[in-house]
Order: structure tokens, then C-alpha cells, then sequence
């Protein structure tokens, strides 16, 4: 139970990732408030975990501050996941369209501006919260024809580092993973078309062989959340079976 008697955030937790998130939460101890813009999705895992089902589009500054409001007034929160993310379909750069690219960038991107702007004052009235920012190794190891959205992950991981050199003496730490290619319904956007062929392509650049999971999301995030993790700030943890050596 290292997560007891904490609150949790998972911002995209109805689906892959997030809800491997979500759910290893819930099951160390944690209250889960699942963040959806997908309705069906977030109640879904919150009824599977007995957490909270709250719509909210992340790249909506209203949608947010409604999110901030109904769980501060709540309680307190303890752990914000910024896992909610977007791409493009893989393209030439010049090509991705303009609308593309604006939904990346506000998904990806702005979603961390503007829940810093909602949660963080409440972490430093509390000297005390954790961030963690889902990141990817397309922002570490970036490979053609996902520019866009490549470079929003690496923003993020920026993004990651300043946060935590930042806020660590108001006693908030802030870190990143990056998960390598995982066999989520987002996975068939990075491949542009879902074929035994483009599967084997993706996987051969994975050493230990297989793509990554939600419940290995889930592990790495429980860790770095934990206060088992409290000296470790400002990483940006490769969850990745090698790919990035
Ligand atoms: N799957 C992979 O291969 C992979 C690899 C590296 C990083 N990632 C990152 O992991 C994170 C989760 O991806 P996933 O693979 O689980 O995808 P997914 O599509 O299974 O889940 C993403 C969730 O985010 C939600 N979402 C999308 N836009 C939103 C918005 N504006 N507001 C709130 N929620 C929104 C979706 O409804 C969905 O439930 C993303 O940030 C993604 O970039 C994924």
C-alpha cells in the first residue's frame, strides 16, 4: 500500500496507459479521480478501481479549473498524472496540417501549463505534491515522420526538468516517463496502418522484445509518485526495454 491515504489525478486514465495507472494506484491505497474527455472510458476504470469518474478536456483552461475546483473542494490532492496525449498520423512535417498540429500541441503541451496553473498553488499552501509528467522516448530518440508530435515530448521533458528545479525547495517533485511504443489504441496512429509488418518493425527496435504495457506504466509511475521515490526529482525515466541505449 505505498500509495495509502494519498489523492490521485490521472488525466487520460480512462484508456491504456492511464489506466494502467489508475489502477496500480488504486490498488496501493490510492483515491483515483480518473480524467476523461471520454466519458465512457473514465467511468469505466473508476467503477473497475472504486475511484472517481470526472469529465475534462485537458487542453480546455475552463474544463481544467472545473477539474481543480470539484477535487480541491473535496479534500486535498497529493499526485497529479499529466498522462493524457495526442498525435498526429505519421506524415513528411510539412505536410501535418496545421489543425494537427494545434491539437498536439494543446493536448500534449498546453494540458501541463494548465494544470500547473490549477494544482500548483494548492501543492505549495501544502509544501508537498508530486507531478508526473508521461513523456516518450519519441522525445528522447526521435524517429522520422512524427515530428510534431516527437517535439511536444520533448518539450515535456524540458518542461520536467525547470518544474522540478523550481518547485523542489516548495517540496513538490516533478518527473517524467518515457514509455517506449505500447499496445494501446494509440499505438495505431504511430503506426499509420496496423499491419504484422509495421508491428515487426516497431518491435525490432525494441531490445528486450515486446512493447511496453499499462501495468508497466503503472509500476514506474507508483514508484516515482511514492514517497519511496522522495530524493529523486527532475528525471525523465525511460520505461522502454532498452530502446533508447
Ligand atoms: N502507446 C504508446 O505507444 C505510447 C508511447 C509513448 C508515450 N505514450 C504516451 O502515453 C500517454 C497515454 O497514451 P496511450 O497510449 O495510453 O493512449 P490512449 O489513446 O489509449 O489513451 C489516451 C487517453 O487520453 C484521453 N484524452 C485524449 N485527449 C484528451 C483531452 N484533451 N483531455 C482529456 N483526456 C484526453 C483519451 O480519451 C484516452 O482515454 C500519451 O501521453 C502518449 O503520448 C504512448
Amino acid at each position: 500500500m505505498r500509495l495509502s491515504g494519498k489523492t490521485a489525478i490521472v488525466t487520460g486514465g480512462g484508456s491504456g496507459f492511464g489506466a494502467g495507472i489508475a489502477r496500480k494506484f488504486a490498488a496501493e491505497g490510492a483515491r483515483v479521480v480518473v480524467a476523461d474527455i471520454n466519458v465512457e472510458g473514465a467511468e469505466a476504470i473508476a467503477a473497475e478501481i472504486g475511484g472517481t469518474a470526472l469529465v475534462c478536456n485537458v487542453a480546455s483552461r475552463k474544463s481544467v479549473s472545473d477539474l481543480a475546483e470539484t477535487v480541491l473542494s473535496a479534500g486535498h490532492l497529493d499526485i497529479l498524472v499529466n498522462n493524457a496525449g495526442v498525435t498526429h498520423l505519421p506524415n513528411q512535417l510539412e505536410d501535418v496540417t496545421e489543425e494537427d498540429f494545434d491539437r498536439v500541441y494543446n493536448v500534449n503541451m498546453k494540458s501541463v501549463f494548465l494544470t500547473a496553473q490549477a494544482f500548483i498553488p494548492h501543492f505549495k499552501s501544502r509544501k508537498s505534491g508530486v507531478i508526473l509528467n508521461v513523456a516518450s522516448t519519441a522525445g528522447v530518440s526521435p524517429r522520422p515522420r512524427l515530428n510534431w508530435y516527437n517535439a511536444s515530448k520533448g518539450w515535456m521533458i524540458t518542461a520536467t526538468k525547470t518544474m522540478a528545479v523550481e518547485l523542489a525547495p516548495e517540496g513538490i517533485r516533478v518527473n517524467a516517463i518515457n514509455p517506449v511504443a505500447g499496445d494501446t489504441p494509440l499505438l495505431k496512429s504511430f503506426m499509420g496502418e496496423d499491419t504484422p509488418e509495421v508491428r515487426a518493425k516497431f518491435l525490432s527496435t525494441i531490445p528486450i522484445g515486446r512493447f511496453s504495457t499499462p501495468e508497466d506504466m503503472g509500476n514506474a509511475a507508483c514508484f516515482l509518485c511514492s514517497d519511496e521515490a522522495s530524493m529523486i526529482t527532475g528525471v525523465a525515466m525511460e520505461v522502454d526495454g532498452g530502446r533508447c541505449i
